[in-house]
């Protein structure tokens, strides 16, 4: 058996779906305070977007990805579509200041809530994807505390309160341990812990990673859970980190010799990917750190143009036609209308979340 152990480092990229790339851009740069590090065409379906939001560098560890898919109809969370993700702050003390700048933007927030050592804020992005913000919680600060800081005008994302990257995402499994040793023996994720979700009775949170960076996958598990569907305001697939091909080459003889069925290494320039689903079918991906978002353009640049890879080239005069054709329908009112953040966030009941 390929010894896999400590390869994964951490997560990657966090690919999801957006019916409006305006909207999109709008609420992740200007109101998340991201950047926008890539604007390129989806590689397997070049007539549509995907776009790139990361720090001011392009981290690994920090990129939320978005398909634009208009026609797509909307989609619900459950085994297949995960649930969340959520990005770090520095401290507790900058949650007060993102609960007044998301409602001052027209957000509807959640929180703070307690997480087992942490603080987090819950919010809704402009196509529903439920988007938590957490901060270590060292001093034992209660919510109510930070509820009470919560006065006073914030009149941009500052820099303390920058998003770091991401903590966690959460899927959803049947089974904690089928999906454990699923990952475990086959990708090298050898950390593993389970607790009651205090937000569901009868579900629980099982986190799995490694053990310098335990729980990036907090999975929420409940052996009810159904069977979701991607679609516009859920999370496509989620990425997580190797340092070399080397390492990617690993994990893919880990999975051949196991038998599952993968996609083989395929070059996305910026990084390799390996695709493949855990045990309730939701979408994995091996990406390697390097050579980075810089390595097609500047990074004073990034995001900026329309970035191809070479052979599609040739087809750009249609894919830029198709792209403003995309545009004129597009919705252009802002603020969107931000729906409301289920209660509690973090339950499996609101399955299907319904369109504002
Ligand atoms: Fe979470
Ligand atoms: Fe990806």
């Amino acid at each position: 058996m390929t010894n896999v152990a400590g390869l994964v480092k951490g997560l990657h990229h966090i690919s999801l779906v957006t019916s409006d790339q305006e909207l999109n851009r709008r609420f992740y740069t200007e109101v998340m305070g991201l950047r926008r590090v890539k604007l390129t065409v989806n590689q397997d379906d070049p007539f549509h977007r995907h776009l790139f939001y990361a720090d001011e560098k392009g981290t690994t560890g920090t990129a939320i990805t978005f398909f634009e898919w208009p026609e797509l109809p909307r989609g619900y969370v459950g085994l297949g579509s995960p649930h969340h993700l959520s990005y770090s702050v520095k401290s507790v003390d900058v949650l007060p200041k993102w609960a007044r700048w998301l409602r001052s933007n027209g957000v509807n927030v959640a929180g703070p809530f307690p997480r087992e050592g942490r603080l987090s804020l819950y919010l809704r992005d402009p196509d529903g994807v439920l988007v938590e913000i957490t901060a270590k919680n060292e001093e034992g600060v209660t919510s109510d505390h930070l509820r009470q800081q919560e006065s006073g005008e914030v009149k941009e994302v500052t820099a303390d309160m920058k998003l770091v990257k991401f903590d966690h995402a959460s899927p959803l499994s049947s089974d904690s341990l089928v999906t454990h040793k699923f990952l475990e023996k086959l990708v090298g994720l050898e950390s593993f812990s389970e607790r009651e979700n205090p937000d569901q009775e009868g579900t629980s949170l099982v986190e799995i990673g490694t053990p310098d960076n335990p729980g990036f996958l907090k999975y929420l598990t409940a052996p009810s859970a159904k069977t979701g569907m991607v679609g516009k305001g859920n999370i496509h697939h989620i990425a997580v980190a190797v340092e070399e091909d080397e390492d990617q080459l690993r994990i893919k003889r880990s999975l051949d010799d196991a038998g599952i069925r993968n996609s083989g290494v395929i070059d996305r320039f910026w990084f390799r990917s390996l695709y493949f689903r855990d045990p309730d079918y939701n979408l994995l991906e091996i990406a390697t750190k390097k050579p980075g978002y810089g390595v097609d353009e500047p990074i004073e640049k990034l995001g900026t143009t329309l970035v191809l890879p070479s052979w599609l080239e040739g087809t750009r005069g249609k894919i830029e036609a198709a792209l403003k054709e995309t545009d004129s329908k597009g919705s252009k009112t802002w603020p969107p209308r931000y729906e409301t953040v289920p209660s509690p966030p973090e339950s499996l009941h609101a399955r299907r979340i319904e369109a504002a």
